[in-house]
């Protein structure tokens, strides 16, 4: 019989540990998929002993999981330690050696680590033989890193080439949480399941593509410091939102292959036009929020959080229209959005596609004929725009068809009308959390829903040419939006005449 496997979680003391990972565990001991069973180890460099760190994970697991946790309790010990001190990791091997499984055992690492320890900790696991080969006859050794995955294409580069003189890429699973969520998932399954809608799925027939993670959270709890340094194009557009892009963009895979999929995404990421200094003056817009209200309640502004710099420029709203050069987008903008503290939290991908060629319906009675097409073509009078795909990814997971029906009664009045489909009225349960679906995967070996170094470094490479465009002359300057609006007015901007306006969820 193969032996438990055994997760080593390195910065255990911290808050994605204790409301993720841990309750995430839990769920799947519970309902075990990985099928061999699994110990854990705390590594962080507080004092605390094995009895301490359960009863902090419990104090944070959700009620409906309590029974779940204590029965993974006892398999649940920590390790004091500094993941990137020799000594310390040579006594954490000899305490490995002792958990269920032993040395034959797979071994996950996870890095839940500040950026800058992702290297010297994987350095300091391959010198004291803890990673040796990526897949040992008697067990395996994973290695799970957390994002921020680098700050630009440079620092990525630099730390892709550093974890491959220690790590084969088989053994690296870079993480982007949104690839673990089940509706994120669905647009795989969705596009390539349903024939219907590949004929359509292209320049011919889509006009224009909208991807919206919007949030009303700020930077509140003590995350200013870090966030300053980084901003939303760094933090969610680069990743989150690219990934989203790509599996909405992606050819068909030849299989569900790990590679087949990352193949076809890269593509994708490699093919985004870098915007030139003009078009970077009109395609993106970055503003930070100013103070205002949410749901009844009155927030500070960014420049007033805790940690925030007195003259910080960091964008807290990004908005930019994309472009994707290839045969089967050439021309088809991507606007791409993401704003903390705004209105609603929600994340949505629309697909728009074509108005008919001629409009024949809801000419204004008074109106002739020929003086509506001609207000129409002047652009006067703007199109109905019937057919929209809204696929809905959070809080609520669904997908809408959107298209006109002729109203009851004498006249030809066209009106809108939606299709349906709610994730939990359909399977009558909420979907999985993403961490839980992560989580077993890294166990099972599957990379699929993990980044490639190549995917990241297409990314940061796509990223830095919209950062660098902000630095030169005529860039579009810091606006500030009201917190618990809909961003910057400008971003309406982005839109041609009459092509449409943003999601307001
Ligand atoms: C993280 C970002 O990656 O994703 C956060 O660093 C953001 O700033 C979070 O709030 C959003 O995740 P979710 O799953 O709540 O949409």
């Amino acid at each position: 019989m193969a032996s438990p496997d055994q997760v080593i979680i390195f910065g255990a003391s911290g808050d994605l540990t204790r409301r993720k990972l841990i309750p995430a565990l839990a769920r799947l001991d519970s309902d075990p998929r990985p099928p061999v069973g699994f110990s854990i180890l705390g590594v962080s460099r507080s004092d605390k002993t094995d009895e301490q760190f359960r009863m902090e994970l419990a104090g944070a697991i959700p009620a409906d999981l309590r029974g779940a946790f204590d029965k993974l309790a006892p398999r649940v010990s920590y390790h004091r330690g500094d993941s990137s001190n020799p000594e310390s990791v040579a006594s954490l091997g000899a305490k490995l050696d002792l958990l269920p499984g032993g040395r034959g055992s797979g071994r996950l690492f996870y890095l839940s680590l500040k950026p800058d320890l992702f290297h010297a900790t994987v350095s300091t696991l391959g010198a004291a033989g803890l990673l040796q080969a990526w897949e040992l006859d008697e067990g395996w050794h994973r290695v799970v890193v957390e994002k921020p995955f680098g700050r630009d294409l440079d620092t990525a580069r630099v730390l892709n080439r550093e974890l491959h003189l220690i790590l084969q890429e088989e053994q690296i699973y870079r993480i982007d949480h949104y690839l673990g969520k089940e509706t994120v998932q669905n647009l795989l399954g969705f596009r390539f399941h349903n024939a219907i809608f590949e004929p359509l799925w292209n320049r011919h027939h889509v006009e224009m593509v909208q991807i919206t993670v919007a949030e009303t959270i700020g930077v509140e709890h003590g995350r200013g410091r870090y966030y300053d340094t980084t901003g939303a194009l760094r933090d969610m557009l680069q990743n989150h939102i690219l990934q989203v892009l790509a599996l909405i963009a992606m050819e068909p895979p030849v299989s569900l292959d790990a590679e087949a999929i990352r193949n076809q995404k890269v593509e994708v990421l490699r093919a985004l036009r870098h915007p030139d200094p003009d078009e970077a003056r009109v395609s993106s817009i970055r503003a930070r929020y100013g103070p205002g209200e949410i749901n009844g309640q009155r927030v500070l502004g960014y420049s007033e959080e805790q940690g925030v710099a007195p003259n910080s420029e960091t964008e807290t709203f990004v908005a930019l229209r994309a472009y994707i050069d290839n045969w089967r987008w050439s021309g088809v903008p991507f606007l791409l959005r993401h704003g903390k503290r705004m209105k609603e939290r929600f994340t949505e991908v629309q697909v728009q596609f074509h108005t008919p060629p001629m409009q024949l319906f809801n000419r204004p009675p008074e109106m002739s004929d020929q003086e509506y097409r001609r207000l129409l073509r002047d652009g006067a009078v703007c199109q109905i725009r019937p057919n929209i795909l809204t696929l809905r990814l959070q809080p609520e997971e669904a997908i809408r068809l959107s298209f006109g029906v002729k109203r009851p009664g004498g006249t030809m009045e066209m009106t809108p009308a939606t299709m349906d489909f709610h994730y939990h009225d359909h399977f009558g349960q909420a979907p999985p959390d993403a961490y839980e679906r992560l989580l077993a995967d890294a166990l099972l070996g599957d990379q699929t829903l993990f980044l490639r170094g190549d995917e990241i470094e297409a990314s940061w490479r796509y990223a830095d040419a919209v950062l660098a465009s902000w630095q030169l002359p005529g860039a579009p300057p810091l606006r500030v939006y009201e917190a618990g609006g809909w961003g910057p007015e400008d971003a309406e901007h982005l839109f041609g005449e009459c092509q449409g306006s943003w999601s307001r969820g």
